[in-house]
């Protein structure tokens, strides 16, 4: 019994011998003669039936077998990485000589550039920053704001409505009232944000940024406070030599109203073709907060004065820049976005 187990592994240690000079693959060899049903574990499993003295010898020869097929076996893998790795330093080579490929860096968008700038120059005029939602009640986007049942701007044409009273805004004016319900004045505050209008040319895009800017103080307010306002503000943003000028105009929200332009960015005020030969650019709304606008915000009428301004991100962008098509704002081309 003994003789035949040790004949059985000698005859194991010489096959896998064999097959490594055969070309077998060591891996499926491992499996074969040293996995959990390989051969050798067949064998020894017939080690119980031995005498005790027997089992020592021929346990002591499997090992030997084991040890052997398994050198047998990490010698040929060596022999195979080494043909491998021979192969490839034969074969083509690699170029690390080759230039890399640079990472573009990345910089703010253009629109929240100008968006940054207009915020920054007016809070040197000491103005604070608020904010309110996007997605805005009827009573706040328009009611609040004087503008009556039959404006066209309530038109389910120009005015996305996602409810029965609940809109998307088509201005950052509503957040003027939520500031003044949340606080007595002095107010003096411009309030950044995205608006949303059924729109879409060459200078309207369905989504855009308004600043909206209120000042409301206890004492008087005179409109020589907001041109003062405006012009610094037109100043810094456009640059030292520019000039403004206020037309009469009409918001529901503001009494008397002005549309404001600035003296053109590009010609200066002689006249070009971006001004249309005028030398002026329209920039922004504005006037003196309407009575109606202070008792819906709940102050008592009589009580407070202010002024108010609204102007368009992407608007004042296109001026600053010289861009004729606001939705390249949009397209995220960055053969466009990298000039700026
Ligand atoms: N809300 C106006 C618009 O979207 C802009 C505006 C005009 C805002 C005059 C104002 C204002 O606060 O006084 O066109």
């Amino acid at each position: 019994m003994a003789n035949d187990m040790e004949e059985k592994l000698k005859a194991l240690a010489l096959a896998a011998k064999k097959s490594l000079e055969n070309g077998a693959n060591p891996e499926e060899l491992k499996v074969k003669y040293l996995g959990k049903k390989g051969e050798l574990t067949a064998i020894l499993g017939g080690m119980g039936k031995l005498a005790p003295e027997e089992r020592r010898t021929v346990g002591e020869m499997a090992n030997k077998v084991k040890g052997e097929i398994e050198a047998l076996l990490a010698d040929a893998a060596r022999a195979a990485d080494d043909a491998r790795l021979e192969a490839e330093l034969k074969g083509p080579k690699l170029d690390v000589t080759l230039p890399g490929r640079g990472l573009r860096p990345g910089r703010r968008h253009p629109v929240s550039q100008t968006l940054d700038d207009i915020v920054a120059a007016f809070g040197k005029l000491g103005f604070e920053v608020a904010h309110g939602p996007e997605i805005e009640l009827d009573w706040y986007n328009f009611e609040a704001l004087n503008v009556p049942a039959d404006h066209p701007a309530r038109d389910m044409q120009d005015t996305f409505y996602t409810g029965g009273s609940t809109l998307l805004r088509t201005h950052t004016s509503p957040v003027q009232v939520r500031l003044m319900q949340k606080q007595p004045p002095p107010i003096r505050h411009v309030m950044p944000g995205r608006v949303y209008r059924k729109d879409s040319d060459l200078t309207h895009t369905p989504m855009f940024h308004q600043v909206e800017g209120l000042l409301v103080e206890k004492g008087p307010v005179t409109f020589a406070e907001l041109k003062g306002t405006l012009d610094a503000f037109a100043k810094a943003f456009f640059g030292p030599s520019v000039k403004t000028r206020f037309r009469p105009s009409f918001f529901p929200f503001t009494e008397p109203s002005a549309e404001v332009d600035v003296s053109c960015t590009i010609c200066g005020g002689k006249g070009c073709r971006v001004c249309k030969e005028t030398g002026w650019l329209e920039m922004l709304g504005s006037g003196m907060v309407h009575p109606n606008v202070f008792t819906n915000a709940g102050y008592a009428p009589g009580t407070v004065n202010g002024f108010a301004f609204g102007m368009g991100v992407e608007r004042l962008a296109m001026l600053r820049y010289g861009v004729n098509d606001l939705r390249s704002f949009f397209e995220n081309d960055y053969r466009f976005l990298e000039q700026f």
